[in-house]
């Protein structure tokens, strides 16, 4: 008897983890240094929260620039993640859970008043001090980061044509882009196939690898290697786009 429902037991429980029913973990992501320099992240969090920072300068404005304000939050957010787990040592890993809690209070601010208010907390949050980060959670929304990145990489394909003047910019691009898709592998449950977790983490792996060759071809000041491994990202946007966003394919500019 008790041994059966032992049996019992042990055959519903692996049924639920081969069924799915259990959410799919994020696979183990390399050293971050591989794929975005924490450095390069650390200028893109200043500059985005500058941004926002501009764009809560002035009621009126605001209302035209809200939706970009909830793209650049959630982009502090999912930067903030990356360099919180960066294997490099850098300003914000200290402060990473915080500017997440913070980011996201500004991306849900409903009005101008309240976005302002959390802006003071994201900008305090810059020195803020422990509440490590411990794993890749899903810190942002797929929506606002998937509204974020073709504006990144329409800005990155711009730069390509004044590479020389331009290969900083283009290494910070690629970071956010490559930070980006590893983030978003945490968002598995937000897309139309939410038990396709095999290709999601694959499309997120392409995309940050694609991203991160070009940032280090930017660094290495090769342009022949930078557009050939912008191509690949092109790619992975369709290759992604194809399963997860059929409307999209072809349309990442
Ligand atoms: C890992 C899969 C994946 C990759 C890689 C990917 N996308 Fe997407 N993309 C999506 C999904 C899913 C959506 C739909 C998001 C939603 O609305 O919830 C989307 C939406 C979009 C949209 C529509 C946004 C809107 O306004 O609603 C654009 C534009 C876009 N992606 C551009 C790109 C570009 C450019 C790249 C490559 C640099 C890229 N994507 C890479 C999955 C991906």
């Amino acid at each position: 008897m008790r041994a059966s429902i032992l049996v019992a037991v042990l055959t519903v429980g692996i049924m639920a983890i081969s069924g799915g029913l259990f959410a799919a973990d994020v696979p183990p992501a390399p050293k971050a240094s591989t794929f975005a320099p924490a450095q390069d992240l650390v200028v893109a969090v200043d500059s985005y929260i500058e941004r926002i920072g501009e764009a809560l300068a002035d009621a009126n404005e605001f209302a035209d620039l809200q939706s970009r304000v909830v793209k650049d939050a959630e982009t502090v957010s999912v930067l903030a993640l990356v360099l919180g787990l960066h294997d490099e040592d850098n300003s914000y890993k200290a402060a990473a859970s915080e500017l997440i809690k913070t980011s996201q209070a500004v991306a849900q601010a409903s009005d101008y008043a309240a976005a302002k208010a959390a802006f003071e907390k994201l900008q305090a949050a810059k020195t803020a001090k422990g509440g490590a980060v411990t794993g890749w959670i899903r810190v942002a929304s797929l929506k606002a980061l998937m509204e974020q990145v073709p504006l990144v990489n329409s800005r990155l394909k711009r730069n390509l044509r004044r590479f020389d003047r331009q290969a900083e910019g283009i290494a910070v691009d690629a970071a956010v882009l490559a930070a980006i898709a590893q983030g978003s592998m945490a968002n598995l449950d937000e897309t139309i196939q939410p038990s396709n977790s095999e290709k999601w983490f694959a499309f997120c792996e392409q995309m940050r690898d694609a991203a991160a060759a070009v940032n280090k071809a930017a660094r290495a000041k090769d342009e022949a290697s930078a557009v050939t491994a912008e191509r690949a990202l092109a790619k992975s946007c369709d290759d992604c786009h194809a399963i997860f966003h059929p409307e999209g394919v072809g349309k990442t500019e």
